[in-house]
């Protein structure tokens, strides 16, 4: 009989709650109002032989690096970011090699990780989500091949130091080591803004926040040319499609799109933290478009009535540390007004700020 490796029986099946999103998705930190206008007049462009012809990914990527001011053989464009993690894994891990993941954090990096049949070492993050730092460096030894790092992260919102990054990079060279810039735009700090970056650091960037193209599937994966030319050999020549690649080229010239949209969200997670604080809920501040919450024992009721009301919200319960907690994706100033209202009604339906406050 047909079996599939042992690493992957092992695997827990990862099963984002897609099914049924009606109302304001709020639910998975995707741009609440989509792409540029500019964008969609490109793909509505399109014609036959574009999509007949296998997609050339290289043009595209000399014009992403000139964007972020690299050289082409640098980066990688990729199915998403979740492709960039794939790719990293299946490049540098073997199975008896060790996977450092700061816990909690985006599912995917020790899902493929353990994929490999590497071993997922979890560091957990201090309370209030502190980043571990002396308890993952105390994690790193020869076995150590893959290291990732969400900045800022996702579900907590915590962003780590540019030097903190590099001291990790440092104190791990046998490791590739991911630093996940996937709200870079929310957050506006990037290691691609350092001249020199070490061989083994990698920083991926997607199109699928800011950008509000999550369903065209399009990431950045940057790093060493050397290492670059290695991930490139496990990659597929055609791993991006013809109609995103099409449209990058759009959405990277419509800058002032990107640049109001990741403005608007900051001005809204500000207004919606002070929210939180006005109404009794216990927080932790966010560099992301989302901001996650305590609500303690009721977060499924909570959860349940904003639905009601035709919000969906994402609740992070089962993550490590984030016992009652729920995420709140933060988008347009109508979306976040009208987020902002439902979380009036239902705090005070639910008692909710009293039961923190208590
Ligand atoms: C930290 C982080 N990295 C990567 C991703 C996925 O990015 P992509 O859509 O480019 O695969 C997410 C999505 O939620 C994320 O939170």
């Amino acid at each position: 009989m047909l079996e599939a490796r042992m690493a992957v029986q092992r695997l827990q099946a990862y099963h984002p709650p897609l099914a049924g999103r009606q109302g304001l998705r709020l639910d998975f930190n995707e741009n609440t109002v989509g792409c540029s206008p500019r964008v969609l007049a490109r793909m509505r462009a399109l014609d036959a032989e574009a999509l007949a012809r296998y997609p050339d990914r290289e043009l595209v990527e000399r014009e992403v690096a000139r964007f972020l001011g690299l050289d082409a053989s640098q980066l990688l464009l990729t199915n998403g970011v979740d492709e960039g993690i794939h790719l990293l894994c299946s490049t540098y891990l073997e199975p008896e090699d060790e996977a450092v993941i700061v816990a909690p954090t985006f599912a995917m990096y020790s899902i493929f990780a353990q994929a490999e049949g590497a071993a997922f070492v979890e560091v957990r993050s201090g309370s209030d989500f502190s980043f571990p730092t002396e308890a993952l460096l105390a994690k790193i030894n020869p076995r150590t091949r893959f290291i990732a790092v969400a900045n800022p992260n996702n579900p907590t919102g915590a962003a780590v130091s540019e030097d903190l990054l590099l001291q990790i990079a440092d104190a791990a060279p046998q490791a590739a080591f991911l630093v996940d810039e996937a709200y870079f735009e929310f957050h506006g700090e990037t290691l691609l803004a350092r001249p020199a970056r070490p061989a083994n650091l990698f920083v991926a960037r997607t199109f699928s926040k800011a950008y509000g193209l999550a369903g065209l599937r399009v990431g950045v994966l940057v790093g060493d040319s050397q290492q670059m030319a290695m991930v490139r050999r496990v990659a597929s020549p055609y791993n991006v499609n013809a109609v995103a690649l099409a449209v990058l080229p759009e959405a990277l010239q419509d800058r002032a799109y990107v640049e109001r949209y990741a403005a608007e969200v900051r001005r809204n997670r500000n207004l919606l933290e002070q929210e939180l604080r006005a109404l009794g809920l216990h927080y932790w501040p966010s560099r992301g478009n989302f901001v996650l919450v305590r609500i303690g024992s009721l977060y499924v009721e909570f959860v349940r009535s904003l639905r009601e009301r035709g919000i969906l919200v994402r609740d992070r319960n089962s993550d490590p540390g984030c016992e009652g907690a729920v995420r709140l994706t933060v988008g347009s100033d109508e979306h976040t007004r009208t987020l902002i209202t439902a979380l009036r009604a239902v705090v005070g339906d639910l008692s909710l700020g009293r039961e923190v406050r208590a």
